[in-house]
């Protein structure tokens, strides 16, 4: 298994292009069975979730083709066909690698009025359930069967409208009743939706697809269900959690980068962040620039939050920016348990962090040193890139299937703007 080796110490300067949104792209990828007609994604990013997210819709028969970009830093091209869903079936193996593949269970039952998935397995960051999904698709008239670790839904009659409270605030499911909604019959309204950017994208591009929905970024969204959903082409939204990484980047290892595609707007509870920790932060005309020069950053409070609030899936990240921060720093997890998995491993990096139930503080200290580390998941991962850019000496990375998941090249990205990073084969 490869690992990834990285010298710390160097400035980063150069620009970053950012890659289309994995967490838009997995749902834009499921959307595809709500048609029989293709839909073309563009901006697609070039990750092991995707290939997954691919295999598995082959299985249920869609036609998958991609389109290689030709040129560094341009998003693939994925044109999905499900002229005919050959398969309902969603096997604990395929669903088990990525959460994200429950995804599919609302676009089938809408358009095949049954479907067979597996219950989730995912990154190792607490229970993650999927009740509020099911709630949702019972509340629309599906019958829900659990058995074996497996969920059967059946619409014999379709899926119809309804009302849906969420008693609190999920992505997932919000995206699970917007999908179904879309070919229910009647209005469907949900309630204490998720308004993060990428439920936007979805339903941006279910709108292309002939479907009628309203309120889209904000926490009451109404979708009218249609007959039918048609084909469509659909460029992915910009990674927000990429772009942030790589801001975060340019904040603990010095420098000055420019974050090519990234906006403001989607991660601007971060980049005030980093202002107060000392960055200087800018729009340019293609995206977004961080500036730290040479000082030490500032430490600064964080707790994550459903958007617009400080996304848990930066959590990680941020955490080592305060582990080499001036002064001592409060960061809360609201968002998930057990998503601290990242502590042990910067703490063999020399990081001194103390947690509490949800809570970690964080002592910065002057120096990191490199380390043997493991990736534990997804995000957790790529802080330890982060620590191993400014640590003394050398930082070893492995198990990292998990960065492969969600970051697209990102040791070429960070080597073509002076960080001393390579992939290498054990
Ligand atoms: C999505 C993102 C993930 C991000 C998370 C929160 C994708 C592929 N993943 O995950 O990267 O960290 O949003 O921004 O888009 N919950 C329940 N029951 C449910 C559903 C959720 O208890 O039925 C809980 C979860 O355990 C968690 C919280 O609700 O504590 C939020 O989860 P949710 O917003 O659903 O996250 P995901 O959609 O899984």
């Amino acid at each position: 298994m490869d690992r990834i080796r990285i010298r710390g110490g160097n400035p980063l300067k150069g620009e970053i292009p950012i890659s289309g949104a994995k967490n838009a792209a997995l749902k834009l990828m499921a959307a595809s069975l709500l048609t029989a007609e293709p839909l073309t994604l563009t901006n697609v990013p070039r990750l092991a979730d995707v290939r997954a997210m691919a295999e598995l819709l082959v299985s249920f028969g869609v036609g998958v083709q991609v389109t290689m970009a030709a040129k560094f830093g341009e998003g693939d091209t994925m044109k999905l066909e499900a002229r005919e869903i050959t398969s309902v079936f969603a096997s604990y193996d395929m669903v088990r690698k990525m959460r994200a593949s429950f995804q599919v269970l609302a676009p089938l039952v809408a358009r095949q009025r049954q479907a067979k998935v597996s219950l989730p397995g995912g990154c190792a960051i607490g229970a993650r359930p999927v009740e509020l999904h099911l709630n949702a698709l019972e509340a629309m008239g599906a019958k829900i069967d659990l058995a074996e670790g497996y969920v059967t839904a059946t619409a014999p009659d379709g899926l119809k409208g309804a009302e849906i409270v969420f008693p609190f605030v999920s992505v997932g499911a919000t995206e699970t009743a917007m999908m179904a909604a879309t070919l229910a019959r009647g209005t469907t309204k949900i309630v204490n939706a998720a308004r993060e950017p990428e439920i936007s994208d979805l339903g941006n591009c279910l709108i292309a697809m002939g479907a009628e929905i309203w309120g889209l970024g904000s926490s009451e969204i109404t979708v009218v269900g249609v007959e039918k959903l048609h084909g469509a082409a659909h460029r992915v939204m910009a990674d927000r959690i990429e772009a942030g990484t790589y801001a975060i980047a340019a904040a603990i290892a010095g420098g000055e980068i420019e974050l090519v595609g990234a906006s403001h707007d989607t991660i601007a509870s971060l980049l005030s962040l980093l202002t107060k920790a000392g960055a200087e932060v800018s729009s340019t005309p293609r995206g977004l620039k961080i500036h730290m020069n040479g000082t030490r950053p500032k430490s600064v409070d964080v707790t994550t939050a459903p958007y617009p609030g400080f996304p848990t899936d930066l959590q990680a990240q941020i955490m080592a920016l305060m582990a080499v921060a001036d002064g001592t720093s409060v960061v809360k997890e609201k968002i998930f348990e057990n998503r601290f998995m990242h502590v042990p491993e910067l703490a063999r990096m020399g990081a001194q962090v103390r947690i509490d139930g949800d809570t970690a503080t964080v002592r910065g200290v002057e120096k990191l040193k490199g380390a043997q580390v493991m990736a534990t998941d997804l995000r957790a991962s790529v802080s330890l890139v982060l620590a191993g850019l400014v640590a003394d000496g050398e930082t070893n990375v492995g198990r990292i299937y998990h960065l492969d998941r969600g970051f697209d090249r990102l040791e070429e990205k960070l080597s073509r703007v002076g960080a001393d990073i390579a992939r290498v084969p054990e």
